[in-house]
């Protein structure tokens, strides 16, 4: 998979995902991420790529032509449309199954806003998706765009270490992880739960189950409408 990042920024997303994880992937070449710089595409001697607002206000906006030309300079390197996502507090709220969705495209343009936003009329033109990570402003989309490409990443084969950790993740089922213990086996007087030591599997996996659904319970109740619940799970929540 393919991700182009529209930014003036393009330092802030290259080193965020150039570690860790996704670094890895890009290395591995099961990701490819690139910045393109919208200032770059800046059409006066000054190089800038923002102005006032038409009928005054705080700040500068983006305007549209570098934003456009930035655009066209990605879809004659893909060779199609691109899906175009504006990341922008207005936008749908990101959520894993939206994550899952965009992991089936093989490129995806996430463009950055900056200063108040951008020119209405390219973002008309250009922008097939908006996205919002949360119900708060940030200064910029970059940060956005890294949650997105963190998000879709770790679900493309191959990405994480182990198929399987994506699979069982929190939100996976609309259940929260259970908890998790390493050694050792006692730590500052707290036991590992005595069921995760018996070896027992089919035991372990209940009572991971179990303790999803409680945690569910206890901190995301809202989740638990969406999950398939059985009448002993049912049960256990009412308590
Ligand atoms: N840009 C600024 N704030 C944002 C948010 N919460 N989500 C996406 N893009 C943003």
């Amino acid at each position: 998979m393919r991700f182009y990042i529209m930014t003036l920024f393009p330092d802030m997303v290259m080193n965020g995902l150039g570690t860790s994880i996704t670094g890895r992937a890009m290395e591995k070449d099961l990701l490819g991420v690139e910045a393109v710089n919208i200032r770059d595409y800046a059409f006066n001697k000054h190089n800038s790529v923002d102005d006032y607002p038409y009928g005054g206000g705080a700040g500068m906006l983006m305007q549209a032509e570098p934003v456009y030309q930035a655009y066209n300079a990605v879809k004659e390197k893909v060779g199609r449309s691109p899906r175009v996502v504006y990341l922008s507090p207005q936008g749908r709220t990101f959520h894993q199954e939206m994550a899952e969705e965009l992991a089936r495209e093989e490129e995806l343009v996430l463009l950055c806003g900056h200063y108040e936003g951008i020119d209405e009329r390219v973002l008309e033109e250009i922008v097939t998706d908006y996205v919002s990570i949360g119900d708060y402003v940030l200064t910029g989309g970059e940060l956005p765009a890294m949650v997105i490409v963190d998000a879709v990443s770790r679900l493309v084969p191959g990405v994480l270490h182990n198929d399987v950790s994506a699979e069982f993740d929190s939100f996976q089922d609309n259940l929260l992880e259970y908890p998790q213990y390493s050694r050792p086996e006692v730590w500052h007087g707290k036991q590992v739960p005595p069921v995760l030591l018996s070896g027992h599997h089919a035991n372990v996996e209940k009572w991971r189950r179990e303790q999803s659904v409680i945690r569910t319970a206890r901190n995301r109740p809202d989740l638990l409408e969406k999950a398939d619940l059985d009448e002993t799970e049912k049960e256990l929540v009412r308590k």
